[in-house]
């Protein structure tokens, strides 16, 4: 059983404690290897998103993503899918669309919503032809401002308030794609993480029984 699970949230929700717990509970449950992963990767052009100082100009960062993404799919993804593994990415296309979608700074005028819809689709379709779309999608939800307090302050050069309304649109472009996609699996982030990690657990263990033939 081949199975693609993305892990989204904004930065501070919290994915990196769950996904080995994730991977733990499906290996002890079910007869597959799983392969945890994420993006950026430490591939060429993961290694160019993280060593950039400053944030990169909308276009430029969009496209790194992209290319990154690609040779993640090829090279891992599908690969470990073909093989019938479950893959468990920490991040994937959703986390273009939220980021770059968000991005004013894209934009020549002030952006109206129309202007910001439309760059997402965009973001989404130019994903969605080099990459399979998730099986199952789990949102690790928090409130941007309980993020930030999470968020070693020593990261956080910028204007706080400027961060608050980023990490909130972002946030808002997350919770779209989750209410949109077929198979999400939404946790609160700030739970205790053993809660956390059982919830998501009951929730695939639902997808899988009801809408997918084993
Ligand atoms: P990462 O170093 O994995 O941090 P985190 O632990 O928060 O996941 O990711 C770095 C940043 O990259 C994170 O703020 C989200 C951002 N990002 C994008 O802007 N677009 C993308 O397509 C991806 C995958 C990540």
């Amino acid at each position: 059983m081949s199975q693609l699970i993305a892990f989204e949230g904004i930065d501070g929700a919290g994915k990196s404690t769950q996904i080995p717990r994730l991977q733990k509970w499906i290996e002890a449950h079910y007869r597959a290897r799983v392969v945890v992963t994420a993006e950026p990767t430490r591939g060429e052009y993961g290694a160019q998103i993280r060593s950039a100082k400053t944030r990169l100009a909308p276009v430029a960062e969009r496209d790194l993503f992209r290319f990154d993404r690609r040779e993640h799919v090829e090279k891992v993804i599908k690969p470990a899918l073909e093989r019938g593994e479950i893959v468990i990415t920490d991040r994937y296309f959703y986390s273009s669309v939220a980021y770059q979608g968000t991005r004013r700074d894209a934009f020549e005028r002030e952006p109206t919503t129309t202007d910001f819809l439309n760059l997402q689709n965009d973001i989404l379709a130019e994903n969605r032809a080099i990459a399979p779309e998730a099986d199952i999608l789990v949102f690790v939800a928090i409130a941007p401002e309980v993020a930030l307090s999470r968020i070693d302050s020593g990261r956080a050069a910028r204007d706080p308030f400027e961060t608050l309304q980023t990490l909130a649109a972002v946030d808002e472009v997350f919770r779209r794609i989750v209410a949109e996609h077929p198979h999400a699996v939404v946790v609160d982030g700030t739970a205790d993480p053993d809660i956390i990690a059982q919830s998501i657990a009951e929730q695939i263990e639902a997808i899988w029984r009801r809408d997918m033939v084993r």
